[in-house]
């Protein structure tokens, strides 16, 4: 046995305080989890779903994937190799996955790179600064998203750069005026001193963000009010390597597999300095998501639309205490 093995209870401990780390939908935290001997259930929490944005739930379980990463990347470097089993019972569709502790291993130095950016990885919400995200980092992005049965593809062309802006606008200039999808948004932003444990916090986004070319517009979490943090933040105006992240299908197996290369690509890119900014609006509109399937994903299912790039800002984020997530 390793000397790095933790006991395995300190192994699951330390992998549910990590998996609380992982993106989600406006910082929903749609999750929960349950520990029975050496294995922990990860559920989903329909409460915390989306009902106008994410009607399907396939925001709320790539979440969910995110998760399941986490895990499984804090277990490794615990010394146990995690055991998963994806929507392991057909009767219980909130259960998304099981991972059971596995024999003792030694993680790779990779891997323990991953684990080193958990907590330390943050969502971006304005523009990069000029800087250049290197070509191997990218390259190594697509290949992570591979080993998790996902694809990553780097729009190159500056015309289908501005097809994604243009979606991405259209569907939030929708959504601005349509009042349950703004009521939603609202409900998950967090307002300035809060003490709540989760939704987008207020020090997370710029008051004023500079227009990135062409504009990638944020989603209005500080609606008609004074919110954002006041900082530099929002003064690099480049918009960085737009990416889409894509599957085959739309099962939710492909959700789940969609979150867990979500988590992969966003922990090896922060261990390389790189950041990445969301816009999934347009995905949440099933005729603009059709139009970026059929036109821009040579017919795979875009799960995920994101840009990446280099920034020195810090922005916040919160999250629930395990006792809240665990049981
Ligand atoms: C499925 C999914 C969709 C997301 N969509 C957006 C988005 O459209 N705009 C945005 O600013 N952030 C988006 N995010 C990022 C979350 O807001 C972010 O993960 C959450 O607030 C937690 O903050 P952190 O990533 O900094 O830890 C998305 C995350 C996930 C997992």
């Amino acid at each position: 046995m390793s000397t790095r093995t933790a006991t395995r209870a300190q192994a699951i401990e330390s992998a549910l305080e990590a998996a609380r780390w992982a993106p989600s939908v406006h910082n929903t935290q749609p999750w929960s989890f349950a520990v029975s001997g050496e294995e922990i259930s990860l559920r989903a929490d329909a409460d915390r779903k989306l009902r106008v944005s994410d009607t399907e739930g396939r925001q709320l379980l790539i979440s969910c994937g995110a998760a399941l990463f986490t895990m499984r990347t804090a277990l490794s470097c615990e010394g146990y190799q995690p055991v998963v089993r994806v929507l392991p019972d057909p009767d219980r569709p909130s259960l998304l996955a099981t991972v059971r502790l596995g024999a003792t291993i030694e993680a790779d130095e990779h891997t323990r790179l991953l684990r080193g950016e958990i907590e330390r990885r943050r969502t971006h919400r304005a523009g990069f600064t000029n800087l250049p995200v290197p070509e191997q980092v990218v390259e190594r992005l697509v290949k992570e998203a591979s080993m998790e049965q996902a694809r990553l593809t780097p729009v190159r062309s500056p015309d289908a750069v501005r097809v994604v802006a243009a979606l991405t606008q259209a569907a939030q200039g929708v959504q601005a005026q349509d009042r349950l999808f703004s009521l939603e948004v609202i409900r998950w932003a967090r307002p300035p001193g809060s003490r709540r444990t989760d939704g987008v916090p207020a020090e997370g986004y710029p008051r004023e963000a500079v227009r990135t070319d062409p504009d990638f517009p944020q989603r209005d979490y500080s609606w008609r009010h004074d919110w954002g943090s006041q900082g530099d933040q929002g003064a690099s105006s480049t918009a960085g390597v737009v990416a889409l992240l894509t599957t085959p299908g739309d099962t939710r197996e492909e959700w789940i597999a969609t979150g867990q290369a979500l988590q992969r690509v966003l922990l090896h890119a922060s261990a390389h300095g790189v950041s990445a900014a969301f816009h999934t609006q347009a995905l949440e509109m099933p005729h603009l998501r059709e139009f970026l399937r059929e036109s821009l994903c040579s017919g795979e299912q875009p799960q995920m639309i994101m840009r990446l790039g280099i920034t020195f800002d810090q922005t916040a984020a919160v999250r629930r205490p395990l006792y809240e997530v665990a049981d």
